[in-house]
C-alpha cells in the first residue's frame, strides 16, 4: 500500500495534544508542506500560514483559542483564501493535501471550521478586506490516549462511520448504486474519498460514474439545514475539496492518471462541482 493511501486510512480527528513540542526540523518540514500546496483545482491562491503560539506572550495566545475544543496545541495552520468561485473546495484541496502529509509525518490534526476565534486568527493573519480564513487546524502529537470529552463529542457526530458506499457512489445516474467490480482499480480511490473528514461528518459527497468511461462526476448534496451557517466559509464546499483531494491522491498511488474538469451532470437535488476525467 502506498504510503500516503495509508496515511488516509490512519487519520482522525486529534484534539487532544501532547506536552512533547514539534522539533525544529519538523517545523520546517511543514512550512514546506505549506508552501508547495499553495494553489487548488479551481485555480484560486490559498495561503497557509502556521501560527506557531509558542513564539507569544500568554495572552496573545489565548486569544487565538478554540472555545476548550483542543487541547494542548501550540502550533495552528490556518488556510487564506480570497472569497471567489471556487475557493472554498480549493481551501479543502489545499489543507487536506497538508493533513494526509503531516499524518505521515506522524502529527495529529483536527479541521476547524467553526469552533475557533476567526478574528483573532483574522488579526494575527493580516487578512485584507477580501479575504476570509474557512478553516484551520492545529498540529501536534497527540495523546497517548482520548480525553472523555473528546470520546462523547466523536459519538455526537457519529465520527467513526461513514455512510455505505451505495449510497455514496452510483453508477450512470442517482438511482443506480454503483457496484464495487465496476469500478475496477478506482476503488480504492473510492475507499479513501469515503474516509475524508467532513464538518460535522456530514458527508456531503455523491459521485456519478459516467458509464463505461473512467470518469467520475463529483457533486455537492448538502444537509438540510446546514446552509451557510457561518458568513466566512461554505463549509460543505470545503468538505468536497477534501474529498477531491483523497479521490486524487489515492488514484495518483495506484498509477491512475488523469485530470479535473468542470464540465458534468447537474442532477436535482445536488449541485456539480468538479469531473474527474481518468486517462
Ligand atoms: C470543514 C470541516 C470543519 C470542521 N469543523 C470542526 C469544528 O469546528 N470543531 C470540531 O471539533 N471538529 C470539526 N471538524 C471535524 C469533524 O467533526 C470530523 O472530521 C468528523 O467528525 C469525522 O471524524 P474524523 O475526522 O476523526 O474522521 C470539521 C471537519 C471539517 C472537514
Amino acid at each position: 500500500m502506498g504510503d500516503l493511501i495509508e496515511s488516509m486510512r490512519r487519520r482522525t480527528s486529534i484534539r487532544a495534544y501532547s506536552d512533547r513540542p514539534v522539533e525544529q526540523g519538523v517545523k520546517e518540514s511543514i512550512r514546506a508542506l505549506l508552501e508547495a500546496h499553495g494553489r487548488g483545482p479551481f485555480g484560486n491562491a490559498v495561503r497557509l500560514g502556521l501560527v506557531d503560539l509558542t513564539q507569544m506572550e500568554q495572552a496573545e495566545a489565548r486569544s487565538l483559542g478554540t472555545y476548550g475544543f483542543i487541547s494542548g496545541a501550540r502550533l495552528y495552520v490556518a488556510a487564506v483564501v480570497r472569497d471567489a468561485p471556487g475557493a472554498m473546495p480549493d481551501v479543502g484541496y489545499c489543507l487536506e493535501q497538508v493533513v494526509v502529509k503531516l499524518t505521515h509525518l506522524g502529527l495529529g490534526t483536527c479541521w476547524l471550521g467553526g469552533t475557533f476565534k476567526r478574528a483573532s486568527f483574522a488579526e494575527k493573519l493580516s487578512l485584507s478586506g477580501d479575504e476570509v480564513i474557512p478553516a484551520i487546524t492545529p498540529v501536534g502529537y497527540a495523546r497517548d490516549s482520548r480525553p472523555a470529552r473528546e470520546r462523547v463529542m466523536r459519538r455526537f457526530v457519529g465520527a467513526d462511520q461513514r455512510k455505505p458506499w451505495e449510497t455514496l457512489f452510483f453508477d450512470g445516474s442517482m438511482d443506480r448504486p454503483l457496484r464495487r467490480e465496476a469500478v475496477g482499480e478506482y476503488a480504492v480511490a473510492l475507499d479513501c474519498l469515503r474516509l475524508a473528514p467532513s464538518a460535522s461528518n456530514m458527508q456531503p459527497w455523491r459521485i456519478i460514474k459516467a458509464g463505461d468511461a473512467a470518469t467520475f462526476h463529483f457533486l455537492l448534496k448538502r444537509s438540510p439545514g446546514y446552509g451557510r451557517l457561518l458568513k466566512a466559509a461554505d463549509l460543505q464546499l470545503v468538505d468536497m475539496g477534501i474529498a477531491m483531494c483523497h479521490f486524487e491522491l489515492a488514484a495518483r498511488e495506484s498509477g491512475l492518471d488523469g485530470a479535473w474538469s468542470a464540465n458534468g451532470p447537474c442532477p436535482a437535488g445536488a449541485e456539480h462541482v468538479i469531473s474527474w476525467k481518468g486517462r
